[in-house]
């Protein structure tokens, strides 16, 4: 059974097409990534995804369960925090994890060990009593991640869980994802940050304009477009364009204090230069080879290049 299988998913908003027969199937286990620009669909996929609005055309199972047919089963199995995480502001930081508790209807003692854990885990504990209303917005990001782990769900499910938080927040919002994944949940999470899908996720979707432009790991997504391959060099004194003429080299152009020198074969142009400034006298003042980045897939897929 997959953790999520959506199936091509549509949604319109007037003239706007906002998710264009998006499908997707999350195995259980693992952090899958949902990464795109700002506009592409993501959080409207998400809202399909966990019941809040209606798709056009398509379904959504969640543990085997269908959104549309049986919504209350679907909904116990997940935990959202949803793009503008939502809490109560005029009850302290423990009453709402409390009342959520309530909600998924666990018992007071489990209520009362869960809060106190997940309110040491999120940095919460010296505010436990205090209102809401008064905390700044990565406090409340982590008061609704905290309601929304609070019942263990198998399936936690986070539109854009760092955006506009402080570090701080967003390292305790990290580790708590990963520890939930390390608990066996498993989780979705959107993000318009490369670095953070890069680093979090085992498999990623990208997403532009309302469609899914690839899927893979984030290692086979930047060996799609592993041919840009550069060496970026610098030296004690200036060089002419002359000295990276050689084969394998197919242009070089300067860089900052540096030359950027594009091969297809980085071992065969870092031997070439090695022996050149050998030759010219030269010192290499540095050099680093370029690894295929999830940046360069990313803008190869979104953007208008
Ligand atoms: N409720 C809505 N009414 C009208 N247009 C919407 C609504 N929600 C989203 N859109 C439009 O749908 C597109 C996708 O938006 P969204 O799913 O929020 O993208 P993302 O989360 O990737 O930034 C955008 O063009 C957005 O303006
Ligand atoms: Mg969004």
């Amino acid at each position: 059974m997959e953790a999520i299988e959506a199936k091509n998913l549509r949604k319109s908003f007037g003239p706007v097409t906002a998710v264009d027969n998006v499908s997707i199937t999350i195995p259980e286990g693992g952090i899958f990534g949902f990464l795109g620009p700002n506009g592409a669909g993501k959080t409207t996929t998400i809202r399909m995804i966990t019941g809040v609005l209606i798709p056009d055309t398509g379904t959504v199972q969640v543990l085997g369960t269908d959104v549309d047919k049986d919504p209350l089963t679907a909904k116990l199995k997940m935990g959202v925090i949803p793009e503008n995480g939502t809490v109560y502001s005029d009850l302290t930081a423990e009453q709402n994890i409390l009342i959520t508790a309530k909600f998924f209807g666990m018992d007071r003692a489990s209520r009362e060990r869960r809060a106190g854990e997940i309110l040491a885990r999120l940095g919460l504990e010296e505010r436990r009593n205090d209102i809401v209303r008064t905390f700044s917005k990565g406090m409340r990001q982590r008061i609704s991640i905290a309601c929304a782990i609070v019942h263990s769900p198998p399936v936690l499910i986070l539109d854009e869980p760092t955006t506009g938080l402080d570090v701080y927040s967003r390292r305790l919002v990290i580790d708590t994802v990963r520890h939930m994944s390390e608990q066996g949940s498993t989780i979705l999470l959107t993000t318009h940050n490369i670095e953070e899908a890069n680093a979090l996720c085992s498999m990623i979707s990208i997403i532009n304009k309302g469609k899914i432009v690839a899927t893979g790991s984030p290692e086979k997504l930047k060996k799609t477009f592993d041919t840009s391959r550069y060496v970026e060099i610098s030296f004690d004194q200036p060089v002419g364009p002359g000295l990276f003429s050689a084969p394998g080299i197919t242009r070089a152009e300067p860089w900052g204090d540096k030359w950027r020198v594009f091969t297809d074969d980085p071992d065969r142009a870092v031997k070439h230069l090695a022996s050149a400034s050998e030759r010219d006298h030269l010192t290499i003042v540095s050099i680093a080879t370029s690894n295929p980045t999830l940046e360069e897939a990313f803008v190869r897929l979104t953007g208008d290049v």
